[in-house]
Parts: C-alpha cells; structure tokens; sequence
C-alpha cells in the first residue's frame, strides 16, 4: 500500500455542506489509507452546515478539528508535512483571500503553507454565476499549483439523492487527492 496521507480538510460557509458531510463520510470509510485528518471549519460554515443539514454532527467521526484562531495547529507549519488539503466547499471569499496570500486565519495560513510548500491544494469552490474577480481569483490559485474543482456534479451515474448527488463531486475529489477508492467510472 502507498504511504498513509496526513490531509486537512478545510469546510467555509458556501452552500453545499453536504458536500463536506459526504467527504468525511468518505475519508472514515477510507481511514486505512490515512494517518491523520485535521479539520477546521470557518463560523459561517457551521452556521450553513446547521441551515442545509438540521444538525451540528460535523465532528460526529474521529477527526481531529481545531479552532480558526488556532495557529498552533500542526499545518499552520510547513514542517508538519501534510499532504493534501481540500477545501469543501470553498466559498468565493476564502478562494480571495488565498489567492492574495491573505493568511488571516488557519484556513487561509494552511492553505498559504500548501502551496509554498508545493503539496496538493483542492479547492472546492461554490457560487454561481462567478465574477470576473471569482474567475481572476480561481487562476491565480491555479497558477500556485492549486486544483479548482468545482462543486458541480455530474448525473449521468443517475443518483438518487442528495448525498448520491454530492456524491459525484466528492469522488472526483478523492480521485484528485491520490485514493484509492471504489467509484463509479464511465463506461467501466
Ligand atoms: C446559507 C448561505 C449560503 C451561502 N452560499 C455561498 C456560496 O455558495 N458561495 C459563497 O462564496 N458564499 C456563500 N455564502 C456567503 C459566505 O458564507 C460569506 O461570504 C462568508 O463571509 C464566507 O466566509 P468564510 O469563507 O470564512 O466561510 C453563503 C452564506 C450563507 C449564510
């Protein structure tokens, strides 16, 4: 087996919590392929969490979450070596502030840590239209080494709920960050 994936999963307050509900959902069944999770969550995205999904259950799994504020988290550091960090789902703001190297929270310094340290950053951004600013804001994240990939799921695996939806997003997301993991693939 390849080596265990030390990961960061950032949730911010764009619509689509069960986009982040599904990708911890996903990581605990994955937990063999992963030494470490650590979390954090911006205020709005709980309050989205709350309003989309009825609950406050994000920490319902054996993940490590840690306070925006919180500095002293280990990938507030480039030396902590974490692999991947996915942000899900992405909100036009947080994307802004990456993009300008804006690092006024762990969210933003974890993610300005991933990209000077040239790891895997997968940002799941939500909003729709996007503005020039929001198109601006996701090349220059790209231009960093940084993968935009969007909440957009697709139906052709006809799913049949909400989380089959998300579903669809999430295993691309997997895909992106390097698991191996069961899917439905096109034509296979
Ligand atoms: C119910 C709800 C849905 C929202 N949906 C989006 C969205 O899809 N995309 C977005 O960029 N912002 C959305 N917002 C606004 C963000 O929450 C807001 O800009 C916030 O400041 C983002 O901060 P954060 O990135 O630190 O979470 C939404 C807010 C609420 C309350």
């Amino acid at each position: 087996m390849t080596k265990k994936k030390k990961v960061i999963v950032a949730v911010t307050g764009a619509s689509g919590a069960v986009y982040a509900k599904v990708l911890f959902d996903q990581l605990t069944i994955l937990h063999e392929q992963i030494e470490q999770v650590g979390v954090v969550m911006s205020d709005n995205a709980k309050e989205v969490w709350q309003f989309e999904l009825g609950n406050q259950h994000y920490n319902d799994n054996s993940f490590t979450f840690y306070h925006k504020n919180d500095f002293n988290a280990p990938f507030a550091s480039g030396s902590a070596k974490y692999d991947t960090m996915i942000i899900v789902p992405c909100s036009m703001g947080t994307l802004g502030r990456i993009a300008h190297g804006i690092s006024n929270d762990l969210i933003t310094r974890a993610a300005d840590v991933i990209l000077k340290e040239r790891r895997k950053l997968i940002a799941v951004v939500r909003d729709t239209p996007f503005s020039l600013i929001h198109i601006n804001n996701m090349k220059i994240v790209t231009e960093a080494g940084g993968i935009i990939c969007p909440a957009n799921p697709s139906f052709y695996s006809l799913p049949k709920t909400l989380e089959e939806v998300a579903g669809t997003v999430i295993s691309r997301v997997l895909d992106l960050a390097g698991f191996e993991q069961d899917s439905y693939r096109w034509k296979e």
